[in-house]
């Protein structure tokens, strides 16, 4: 096991192909998230938005778009701004958990491929910040490595515990590992932190897109 901003540093070069060809239904979910971000959005918070290629896509409808991108690997966003030297976009090496989020700024905020590495705890927190940063109106879009049934998932925060057991790693530390929810466990995740409607709109294998309403 990796620490995280290690993992994703050593594997930069080639990331985008690798996400592009080797991870089954990214490349169509980037193109999916890219259609549901509102037209009416002018403010867009992209969490773990690392070489940005959801945001590839969604810059090639909304070119306007005004990012903020939060990534805990500097190398990541390097990539990033190299693609868009243009675009407008802020961006915060950090982590997610812990970097404020400007109150009622967004109308959408988006995560790709990146929440199915935390906890319930972590995540029901981060999801009640999300919530206060959206507009009255705005949404979240979250596209994740998901599963069906309790017991894949219990298996892997299971092996994620053993693992870090053997190798003495703090639980407070961020650790490259999937542990990815069940899509009922998500949408219930995301409704305990505040959200009214929320909803599976696309899945291909376990790449699973919600949406969630403030
Ligand atoms: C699999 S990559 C996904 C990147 C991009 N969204 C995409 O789909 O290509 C996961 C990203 O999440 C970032 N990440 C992991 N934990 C994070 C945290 N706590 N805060 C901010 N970024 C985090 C990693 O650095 C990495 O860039």
């Amino acid at each position: 096991m990796e620490k995280m901003s290690s993992f994703f540093t050593e594997r930069v070069v080639g990331y985008d192909e690798h996400m592009l060809k080797n991870v089954y239904g990214c490349k169509e979910g980037y193109i999916e998230m890219s259609k549901l971000i509102p037209p009416s959005c002018n403010f867009l918070l992209d969490l773990g938005c690392g070489t940005g290629l959801e945001l590839d896509e969604i810059l090639k409808r909304m070119p306007n778009l005004d990012v903020t991108g939060i990534d805990l690997t500097q190398a990541m966003l390097d990539k990033l701004k190299l693609k868009h030297p243009d675009k407008s976009m802020r961006l915060i090496c950090g982590s997610y958990f812990d970097v404020p989020f400007d109150e009622g700024k967004y109308e959408c905020a988006i995560s790709f491929q990146t929440m199915h590495h935390f906890s319930h705890e972590l995540k029901l927190g981060l999801y009640k910040k999300i919530h206060q940063a959206l507009t009255p109106k705005g949404m979240y879009i979250e596209c994740d490595y998901m599963v069906e049934e309790q017991e894949e998932e219990d298996f892997y925060f299971a092996e994620n515990t053993r693992i870090r057991k053997e190798l003495n790693i703090p639980t407070n530390e961020f650790y490259h590992y999937d542990t990815p929810c069940t899509i009922t466990n998500q949408i219930g995740l995301l409704k305990n932190a505040g959200f009214s409607n929320v909803k599976k709109v696309f899945r291909l294998e376990n790449t699973t897109i919600l949406v969630a309403y403030r």
